[in-house]
């Protein structure tokens, strides 16, 4: 049912982990992927990784929390008819846990920088595009600290992917008439979080499993798709059923 043929899809942060089987799944479906990493070295492994599989993709390193750079990569890249803003967490650092009160004004930096700058960075570079095209699909890869409060100190990446969320409620409604959709997958806990955060979260997830690249893949995938081009301004969380709501 879903075929992208003929559509180039940019996912930033896919040099791994949710991101690359985004790419993945996105290519196993006809799409040219490009693989965006702030790592050069990353992108082009997963590209090679997926064009060995026979798969069409490249690579695009650039960080997306640089609007020039992100700018001049778009450019260069022609026409983008899918965008996943995929990257996330803490950028290019380590995702640290960290009460709010507790953090000091820097700290916030980089999770404001690659979960907000970053999609909107990138969603504007693409956008006018699109709609010039009459089609065009953004989502944009959030988590379920994006819609509810968690006590796992969080907050300001909540926060940051709470507002991704937002931005892409507000754009739907913008581009909507021009064919364009603007979404959300709101992530649950994913199989490359370490064991020690993971194993007290497990219990809460009634399919008794952490999300796999794939499981997020395939909500891109149908997103991205001709089929679901009535679909706009949404969050859907795939997230193993930890919040029924
Ligand atoms: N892992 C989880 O449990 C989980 C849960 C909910 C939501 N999410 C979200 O899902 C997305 C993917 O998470 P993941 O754990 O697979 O990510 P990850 O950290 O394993 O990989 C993200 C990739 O993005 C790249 N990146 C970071 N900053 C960048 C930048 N400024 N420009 C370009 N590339 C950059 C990194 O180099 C890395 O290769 C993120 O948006 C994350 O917030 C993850």
């Amino acid at each position: 049912m879903i075929d992208l043929t003929g559509r180039t899809a940019l996912v930033t942060g896919s040099g791994q982990n949710a991101g690359l089987g985004i790419a993945r799944v996105l290519a196993e479906q006809g799409a040219r992927v490009v693989i965006n990493d702030i790592h050069r070295e990353r992108a082009e492994a997963a590209a090679s990784a997926l064009a060995s599989e026979g798969l069409d993709a490249s690579a695009a390193p650039f960080d997306v929390s640089d609007s020039r750079a992100v700018q001049s990569a778009t450019e260069s890249l022609g026409e983008i008819d899918i965008l996943v803003n995929n990257a996330g967490n803490a950028g290019a650092g380590e995702m640290k846990q960290s009460r709010f009160q507790d953090m000091v004004p820097e700290d916030w930096v980089p999770f404001v920088d690659v979960n907000l700058y970053g999609v909107m960075n990138c969603t504007h570079a693409v956008l006018r595009g699109m709609c010039e095209r009459e089609w065009g699909r953004v989502i944009t890869i959030s988590s379920e600290a994006g819609r509810r409060g968690l006590g796992i100190g969080v907050s300001v990446y909540g926060a940051a992917k709470a507002a991704g969320i937002n931005l892409m409620r507000h754009v739907s409604q913008e581009v909507g008439v021009h064919g364009v959709t603007a979404n959300t997958i709101a992530l649950g806990l994913m199989n490359n979080v370490p064991e020690e955060f993971a194993a007290p979260l497990i219990k809460a997830i009634p399919m008794g499993r952490l999300g796999s690249p794939a499981d997020a893949g395939h909500m891109a995938a149908f997103l991205a798709s001709e089929e679901a081009g009535w679909i706009t301004g949404q969050v859907f969380s795939v997230n193993g059923g930890a919040s029924a709501f």
